[in-house]
């Protein structure tokens, strides 16, 4: 079961400043505690709320709600520990699926922070095997679910759509060639450990995996696994591709 707001903010905090205070000492963590909170202050002036309504045309449009602006405050609150919900644009999305040499019917989509869920929705324009979605916190999963029931469209090719609700790093992944797609879902240290599941699952079944790094603020970690190759993108998002043969144990 889903455990309580207080209990989740409580457990969220006392990790963010484990790792915080770590990397930065007791007073970058607490100067940092105090900026994600006067940001959260700030993002609830109504001017900011109305502002993240801007992207609602795709919910418009499907009749579905992706958008951030009605997450509630505790999702919004816990997302200043984590990283703030913020949907993928339906056209940079589309121009990234572009830049893939793949026969997408081969592959699993798999989205590691999937929100509420707006790019399993925009994947299954294409015809993947499976579609996932992994989402830490439960409110935006539970509007991920809803919104796999209620999206309709006729450009849809794929309906095995799935949304889980658990920390990406502890996600196993699944055992066929993958789509990864990342948005900013994680902090330094959640997303090594995602690159170190990701060269395990390599060595146990290799296989083509291709990773579409959106927002790519530290590719360098990417770009330092010798599971992966990069493969193209732009200023906006990064593509990598697994390395054929691959192996844990050779230095
Ligand atoms: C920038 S949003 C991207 C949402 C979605 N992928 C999209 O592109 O529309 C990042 C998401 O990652 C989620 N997240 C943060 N840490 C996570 C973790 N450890 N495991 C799973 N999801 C996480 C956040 O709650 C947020 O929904």
């Amino acid at each position: 079961m889903f455990s309580s707001f207080p209990q989740q903010f409580w457990t969220t905090l006392c990790d963010w400043w484990r790792e915080q205070s770590r990397q930065k000492g007791a007073a970058g963590a607490t100067s940092l505690l105090v900026g994600n909170l006067w940001s959260f202050v700030r993002e609830s002036t109504p001017e900011r709320r109305r502002q993240r309504y801007g992207d609602m045309e795709y919910d418009w449009e499907h009749r579905v709600n992706t958008t951030s602006g009605t997450v509630g405050w505790r999702a919004r609150l816990l997302g200043m520990f984590h990283s703030p919900y913020q949907a993928t644009d339906p056209a940079l999305f589309r121009e990234m699926m572009a830049s893939l040499p793949i026969e997408f019917d081969k592959f699993t989509f798999v989205d590691l922070g999937s929100g509420k869920g707006r790019t399993l929705l925009l994947a299954s324009e294409y015809p993947f095997q499976r579609i996932v979605g992994v989402e830490l916190i439960a409110e935006l999963h539970r509007a991920a679910e809803e919104n796999i029931r209620a999206y309709h469209s006729a450009a849809q090719r794929c309906s095995q759509i799935e949304a889980v609700c658990t920390d990406a790093c502890e996600f196993v992944l699944p055992d066929t060639p993958l789509v990864l797609y990342l948005f900013n879902p994680l902090p330094e240290a959640g997303l090594q450990r995602v690159v170190r599941n990701l060269e395990r699952s390599l060595e146990q079944s290799p296989r083509p995996v291709w990773i579409v790094y959106h927002n790519p603020a530290m590719d360098s970690i990417l770009g330092a696994s010798r599971a992966l190759v990069k493969a193209g993108g732009t200023e906006l998002y990064s593509v990598f591709r697994s390395e054929p043969g691959f192996k844990v144990s050779k230095s």
